[in-house]
C-alpha cells in the first residue's frame, strides 16, 4: 500500500479550521482508495512567532525536502509587520522548494454561484499557471530618505531565461494534455514592462516545439477584462508571477468566490504544497464559519499530483457534487459552519466504497 508523508502548516486565521476539514477528507480518500499518509505537523505562523520569535527554521525546510507534499492553511495576522511571515513561510516554501509553478484551476462546478449573467460551467473551465518563484516577489526592494517628503521607494521586477522558460515550457505541456482548445495564451504588460519581452521571446522560441498549440497573447489589463465578459475564450494561461496572482483572485471570483478556489505549487517530480489560495481571513478564525471545500480542493490536486488519480478525481467530482446538489446554499463564510460542509465532503468520498 502507498505511503505518503504530509508536512502540514494550518497557519494562521481560518488557516486550522479549514485545513482540520481538509484532513478529514483526506483521511476518508485514503479509507476508500487505499493508501496511507503519514502526517507531520508543524506549527509555524502567528501564534509561534509571538511566542518563540520563530519564523521558520531552515531545519523544517530540510525535513519537507524529504516528504511526498505540504498542506498549507493560510498565512497573514494583523499583530505581525505586513507580509513578514508570508514572506518566511509561504515564499520561504516556494523559493526553498523551487515550486516554480503555481496551478490554479478556475472552474464554475454550478451556474449559481457565478457572479456573471448567463454563464455556465461549460463556460469556465480553464486553468493559470502562475510563474511563482521570480519577479517583484524575488526582487530587491528598498526605501531612502523613508517618511520625509523626498522618499524614494524601488522594488524590481526580476525574470531569469531558466526561470522563465521552465514555467513556459510546462504550461504547453500542459496545455496539450488537457486536450480542451489547445490554445496557450500568455499574459503580459510588455508593453509597459518592457523587461517582459524576455517572456515574449521566450514564449513564441518555446511555442515550436509545440507546433499543435495554438499561440495567443493577452495584456493583464484586457485579460482582466475578458475573464468577465468572455471567460469560455480560455483554456490555459501561462503569466508572471505578480499578474498570476492577481487575475487568479479574480478567477476565483467567477468560479463563485474564494472559498472554492484551490492551488498546487508545484517544481514536477519532487515535493510540491498545496493551499486555497484565499488568506487568513481573521475576522472568521475561530468561529467555525469559514468554506473548507478550497482547502479540500487542495487535497484533491495534491492526491492527483501525488498519483493517487482515483481519489483526486473523486474530491473534484464530490465538490461538483455537493454543489450542485443545492446542499450548498452560498460559499460565502458564514452561510453553512466549516465543520458541516467538510462532513458532506467526507460522505462525497466515501460514495466511492
Ligand atoms: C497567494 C497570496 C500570496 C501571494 C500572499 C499571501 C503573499 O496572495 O498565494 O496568492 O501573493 O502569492
Ligand atoms: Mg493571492
Amino acid at each position: 500500500m502507498a505511503k505518503y508523508t504530509i508536512g502540514i502548516v494550518a497557519g494562521d486565521g481560518i488557516g486550522p479550521e479549514v485545513v482540520r476539514e481538509g484532513l478529514k477528507v483526506l483521511h476518508a480518500a485514503s479509507e476508500v482508495y487505499g493508501f496511507q499518509t503519514e502526517l507531520v505537523t508543524y506549527p509555524y505562523g502567528a501564534d509561534h512567532f509571538l511566542k518563540t520569535g520563530e519564523e521558520f527554521p531552515a531545519s523544517a525546510l530540510a525535513e519537507m525536502k524529504q516528504q511526498s507534499a505540504i498542506l498549507l492553511g493560510a498565512i497573514g495576522d494583523p499583530r505581525i509587520e505586513v507580509g513578514r511571515l508570508e514572506r518566511a513561510i509561504i515564499a520561504g516554501m516556494r523559493w526553498g522548494l523551487d515550486l516554480y509553478v503555481n496551478l490554479r484551476p478556475i472552474k464554475l462546478y454550478d451556474a449559481r454561484f457565478c457572479p456573471l449573467k448567463d454563464k455556465t460551467p461549460e463556460d469556465i473551465d480553464f486553468v493559470v499557471v502562475r510563474e511563482n518563484t521570480e519577479d517583484a516577489y524575488a526582487g530587491p526592494f528598498g526605501f531612502m530618505k523613508k517618511g520625509t517628503p523626498d522618499e524614494i521607494a524601488i522594488q524590481e521586477m526580476i525574470y531569469t531565461r531558466k526561470g522563465t522558460e521552465r514555467v513556459i515550457r510546462y504550461a504547453y505541456e500542459l496545455c496539450k494534455s488537457r486536450n480542451d482548445l489547445n490554445k496557450l495564451t500568455m499574459v503580459d504588460k510588455a508593453n509597459a514592462c518592457r523587461a517582459q519581452d524576455i517572456w515574449t521571446r521566450v514564449f513564441a522560441e518555446v511555442g515550436k516545439e509545440y507546433p499543435t498549440i495554438t499561440q495567443d497573447h493577452g495584456y493583464v489589463d484586457a485579460t482582466c477584462a475578458w475573464f468577465v465578459k468572455s471567460p469560455e475564450f480560455y483554456d490555459t494561461i501561462v503569466t508572471t508571477n505578480l499578474f498570476g496572482d492577481i487575475i487568479t483572485d479574480l478567477g476565483a471570483q467567477i468560479q463563485g468566490g474564494m472559498g472554492i478556489a484551490a492551488s498546487g505549487n508545484i517544481h514536477p517530480g519532487q515535493v510540491s504544497m498545496f493551499e486555497p489560495i484565499h488568506g487568513s481571513a481573521p475576522k472568521y478564525a475561530g468561529k467555525n464559519v469559514a468554506n473548507p471545500l478550497a482547502t479540500a480542493a487542495a487535497v484533491g490536486m495534491m492526491l492527483e499530483y501525488l498519483g493517487e488519480k482515483k481519489a483526486g478525481k473523486a474530491i473534484d467530482d464530490g465538490v461538483r457534487s455537493l454543489l450542485t446538489s443545492g446542499k450548498v446554499k452560498s460559499l460565502s463564510a458564514g452561510t453553512h459552519p466549516c465543520s458541516q460542509i467538510g462532513d458532506w465532503m467526507v460522505e462525497e468520498v466515501q460514495k466511492g466504497k
